[in-house]
């Protein structure tokens, strides 16, 4: 069983828009694109931890711009072949935890990627999400609620409160995957901390959380 969560997006990017496939999820994806083309209307925008970039075709037609990164070549190559009428998108390969990006932008995107941040990360993953962002600028992380029936179980949880599932791909590899669940009062909780004016959305299957830097 494999647990290197960066080497699994590697291992999963063919496959990995299967997750936007779930009829019963349809409403809310809908829902969530266009609240973000709201959100983020005209504005230079950072999509971090982009993979496929799914969310980056819907951000791009009502962006200024969007400047899209990821750590995986792999998820970034489908990302890149992907057509965005406006060529207002720029990909770029970085690590959010090591990152090459110093400039600043009105508003920062981040799609199921907090989910995969250990808790004892969380303040230095939301300090440098603060760094990307002008006075003034917005900041949208949006993730999953946990649904019986159609989200995979945990598999276990460790001492400090991180979950995990056991993740299977097509080529019947074995992954142990970082997946957390926080609670809506624990987000508001954690993104006030960081001095943010914090709105959060609970969709069925999702939450999303609209913070604003004061
Ligand atoms: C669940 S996918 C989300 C992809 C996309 N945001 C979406 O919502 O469809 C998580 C993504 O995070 C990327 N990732 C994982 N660790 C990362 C890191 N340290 N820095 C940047 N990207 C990372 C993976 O390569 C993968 O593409």
């Amino acid at each position: 069983m494999k647990n290197d969560l960066i080497q699994y997006y590697a291992d999963r990017a063919a496959e990995y828009e299967q997750v936007y496939a779930k009829p019963e999820r349809q409403q809310d994806l809908q829902r969530m694109a266009a609240i973000l083309q709201d959100v983020f209307h005209n504005k230079n925008l950072l999509e971090i931890a982009c993979g496929t970039g799914w969310f980056t075709q819907r951000l791009a037609p009502t962006a200024a711009s969007v400047v899209a990164t990821d750590v995986n070549e792999a998820m970034l190559e489908i990302a890149r072949a992907k057509i965005y009428p406006g060529g207002n998108v720029q990909f770029r390969r970085d690590d959010i935890f090591q990152t090459n990006i110093d400039n600043r932008f009105d508003g920062l995107f981040a799609g199921f990627i907090w989910s995969h941040v250990l808790l004892d990360q969380l303040d230095q993953f939301l300090t440098q999400c603060l760094q990307w962002v002008e006075p003034g600028g917005t900041l949208v992380f949006v993730d999953n609620f946990f649904v019986p029936g159609s989200s995979t179980p945990r598999h276990h949880t460790d001492a400090q409160g991180n979950s995990y599932q056991l993740r299977r791909l097509a080529d019947g590899s074995e992954h142990l995957v970082l997946k957390n669940f926080p609670t809506p009062a624990f987000l508001r909780q954690v993104l006030e901390k960081h001095g943010l004016e914090v709105e959060i959305a609970e969709l069925g299957y999702y939450w999303m959380a609209v913070c604003r830097i004061r």
